[in-house]
């Protein structure tokens, strides 16, 4: 048995021109065009391809984009500075500070000081609290994006058992509070569970978000599961010349197609729907303060 592919990359597309359309509307009827600000300090090459990946997909969804890059030894005060400008700035509806940030700052610090309303991350404590329970809340975009693609290829996910594997802020525990919210029976697992292959077979819908580099194999998944690998790992890879590497996410691709249902290659599964779902967050958000009704089809 061979897997089905899940094609992240064409999800995404597909998003993308549901919040192009959105915003089409928006400015239109309303008068509203919906605004992203993201805040990039120091200059961590992987962040910068982030930035300007969000920049530019921001820009082609029909938004502004306001996109402010500050040197490494920016004093923290005056990044707080910069976040309370555009918190007052009413044609700013999201605001996105790009993580990690340099170590003198303080990220908490940074994240609290940003405007429930606008913190398109959705990393603010308040919007933490609110997902956890049950609220309405800003949702982060890669657990949304992940949520997105299960409910379009699953449907109903009453009932059934979910294994997420890690428990960051970022990824694992959204990911674990938006399963739930969608009627799963969620397992938590990480570095220190054990048995945590024996764990993962339990699972019918299996999302790997640990950084391992294809730490999980066909054994360790139920025949016919759904798998999500949020993994995005590069790894020396000497056939393509030395020197070379090459991207691999935490599920070992090639074993796991073999057992699994369905299944997120990468490139082309989950990282694709990351940026789709900032997008997606800056129209909710601009809606929600503009008391417009929220768009379907956007949110978890
Ligand atoms: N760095 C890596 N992923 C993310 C993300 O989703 N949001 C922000 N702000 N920074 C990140």
């Amino acid at each position: 048995m061979t897997a089905t592919r899940i094609d992240g990359k064409a999800f995404a597309a597909g998003l993308r021109e549901k919040v192009a359309a959105h915003v089409a509307r928006l400015k239109s009827e309303n008068d509203l065009t919906p605004g992203l600000a993201v805040v990039l300090v120091g200059n961590d090459p992987a962040s910068e391809v982030y930035v300007g990946s969000k920049n530019r997909q921001t820009l082609e969804a029909g938004m502004n984009s306001y996109e402010h890059r500050l040197p490494e030894e920016t004093p923290e005060a005056e990044l707080l500075a910069l976040i309370d400008q555009l918190n007052a700035d009413p044609a700013v509806h999201g605001i996105l500070v790009q993580l990690p940030l340099p170590k003198h700052i303080e990220e908490p610090k940074v994240l609290a000081a940003i405007d429930p309303a606008k913190d398109v991350d959705g990393f603010h404590i308040s919007n933490v609290g609110l997902l956890s329970t049950g609220q309405k809340a800003m949702v982060p975009c890669t657990p949304l994006g992940c949520l997105l693609m299960l409910k379009d290829h699953l449907g109903d996910l009453s009932g059934l058992n979910a294994v997420v594997i890690g428990r960051s802020n970022i990824v694992g525990k959204p990911m674990a509070q938006l399963l739930l919210g969608a009627n799963a029976t969620v397992t938590i697992a990480h570095s220190r569970t054990k048995n945590l292959a024996e764990v993962a077979r339990g699972a019918d819908i299996l999302v790997a978000a640990v950084g391992r580099p294809e730490m999980v194999t066909g054994d360790w998944i139920k025949p016919g599961a759904t798998v999500i690998d949020v993994g995005i790992n590069r790894i020396p890879a000497p056939e393509r010349g030395e020197g070379k590497t090459r991207l691999v996410g935490d599920v070992d691709y090639a074993s796991a197609a073999e057992v699994a249902g369905a299944i997120t290659p990468v490139p082309g599964g989950v990282g694709p729907m990351t940026i789709a779902c900032l997008l997606a967050n800056t129209v909710t958000a601009a809606c929600r303060s503009a008391g417009l009704p929220e768009p379907e089809g956007l949110t978890a």
